[in-house]
């Protein structure tokens, strides 16, 4: 709308998350045109800088989305190249002449009132409407929403505040949270962000689903055998350590990130795309689940490994971890939903630091073939050959499902082979970051890939028991080297409900 404007204020500006994600998506946003006409961002925290000053932090983040892959078919790519670029840069500047800076305590309303003048003197008389994102420690989110939302929301637009995780460390803390929140804000006003969500291939679940023939009828127990969401990466917490260390893998990716793809690939069918029949799928599907049993966990912690002639220190390692810490870096965990869907499927989740590998991926296996007519003819080979699906969420996103086929030639052999949907050879155009997409759908006011309360109560109500017990009976974890699959552990408590974990990299490189 010509007439309004928004003021999108990055609250915790100098920190890592700012400049990593925030600036670097909202240019994004800008240089596609997505941005509204009329808008300003100001960066605010507690160190004394100009707006000049936050300009060079924000431009060093900046990139430009330059479509290669369609460039390398043109002759002048040089020249195409050059163009892009300069018009890129030109965006920056546009971009970065619409950065401001205000500097100010969590806890001044004072300071808040000095920001709320500021901002209206961008606004002038247009509507305005108002984004705050809160890209710091929990420990001041009610501080600063109680000081943006009494002094500095906006008098006739919209005011919206985007929150991240650590949403509390259990069930208690987070309502303590949200019942904070609420009273400042009300529910339709807090984007809560799972950035998960916001990742190309766990958006397309539901389009996968819903949108074809072929996988909704098979989504169920009659067909598949387990389901498994496995998110890896291949370093340690490494500078984040001190924040780390009081959440722990479980708290820090299994929660949230592994939790909300598990609803999507669970729930019903939604009365429509709209974001609350979307979320009251989600809510009964957690709600529909057992709290996890500590029978049912694995947990690990990486230990120090030389490889090469290089030493990786181990977790305890790190100066802001305490020495004695039993914080899980490494969780595998057997979950069930009792509903008539998935009644007995194992869902089985797997997240761990400093591993062999970096990937998130969620794999369907399905169950064997009936009779199997070809395994009868030709001997057990076909034992272990059952479907599977694989959506590979990142890196290199891709969709493949591994089928039995016939190897071509005159006689009767057979091999795994994958019908294959590779993104990067299907399309062109590069795939935006999460927050690109989380970011522009709160400024819309699109709800459906924020995590409502209810969600947040349910998720919390399965994890809290085992995080509990884990914390009481001090737990050890079992220790892997860094940069290894991880504890053997996972591979006992997958081999309890019969299923073998897939492999990522094996199939990384076939
Ligand atoms: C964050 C976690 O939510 O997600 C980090 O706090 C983790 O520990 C990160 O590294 C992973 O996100 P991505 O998008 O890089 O897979």
């Amino acid at each position: 709308n010509d007439e309004s404007t928004v003021s999108i204020t990055v609250v915790g500006a100098s920190g890592d998350l700012a400049k990593k994600k925030i600036f670097p998506a909202l240019f994004a946003l800008y240089y596609e045109d997505c941005l509204p006409k009329h808008f300003t961002i100001f960066g605010y925290a507690r160190s004394k800088m100009t707006d000049a000053e936050l300009r060079n932090m924000v431009s060093k983040t900046l990139t430009c989305r330059i479509d290669k892959r369609c460039l390398t078919r043109l002759d002048f790519v040089t020249t195409i190249l050059n163009i892009l670029r300069e018009n890129c840069n030109e965006k920056m500047e546009e971009f970065l002449k619409r950065c401001f800076y205000h500097s100010g305590q969590y806890d001044s309303e004072e300071h808040f009132m000095d920001l709320d003048k500021k901002l209206k003197q961008h606004e002038g008389s247009r509507v305005s409407d108002r984004l705050f994102y809160l890209s710091i420690p929990p420990n001041i989110f009610l501080d600063v929403v109680k000081c943006a939302s009494k002094s500095a929301s906006s008098a006739n637009g919209w005011t919206r505040v985007i929150v991240e995780k650590p949403f509390g460390r259990d069930s208690d803390s987070s309502a303590a949270l949200t019942r904070g929140l609420k009273q400042y804000l009300v529910e339709d006003q807090i984007f809560r962000i799972d950035h998960y969500l916001g990742k190309e291939l766990v958006e397309n679940l539901s389009v996968l689903r819903f949108s074809n023939l072929v996988f909704e009828p098979l989504w169920s127990r009659q067909y598949i055998r387990n389901v498994q969401l496995i998110f890896s990466e291949d370093f340690g917490t490494e500078g984040r350590g001190g924040y780390f260390d009081r959440y722990g893998i479980i708290r820090d990716i299994m929660q949230n990130h592994l939790l909300q793809i598990l609803a999507l690939f669970a729930m019903e069918t939604p009365v429509s795309l709209e974001a609350e029949d979307i979320r009251n799928e989600k809510v009964k599907v957690l709600r529909s689940m057992k709290p996890l049993q500590l029978e049912d966990v694995v947990i690990g912690q990486y230990k120090s490994h030389t490889k090469g002639g290089t030493t990786y220190p181990g977790y305890t390692e790190d100066k802001t971890v305490p020495k004695d810490s039993i914080t899980p870096t490494f969780a595998a965990a057997a979950l069930f939903i009792n509903n008539a869907r998935w009644d007995g499927v194992p869902f089985l989740m797997k997240a761990g630091k400093a591993l062999h590998t970096k990937g998130a991926e969620i794999r369907v296996q399905f169950r064997h073939v009936p009779g199997n007519l070809y395994k009868r003819s030709f001997g057990t080979d076909l034992d272990t050959a059952t479907n599977e699906l694989v959506i590979r969420v990142q890196p290199d996103e891709a969709i493949y499902l591994k089928i039995n086929n016939k190897i071509p030639g005159l006689g009767m052999r057979l091999d795994r082979s994958n019908l294959n949907l590779h993104y990067a050879a299907r399309y062109s155009k590069e795939i935006p970051d999460a927050y690109e997409r989380l970011l522009l759908d709160a400024i819309e006011g699109e709800r459906r890939l924020f995590i409502r309360s209810d969600e947040l109560d349910a998720a919390w109500e399965l994890f809290t028991p085992l995080l509990k017990e884990l914390e009481e009976k001090r737990i050890a974890p079992e220790l892997y080297p860094y940069g290894s699959r991880g504890p053997v552990g996972a591979h006992y408590l997958a081999a309890k409900y019969n299923v073998r974990w897939g492999d990522l990299t094996t199939e990384q490189k076939a």
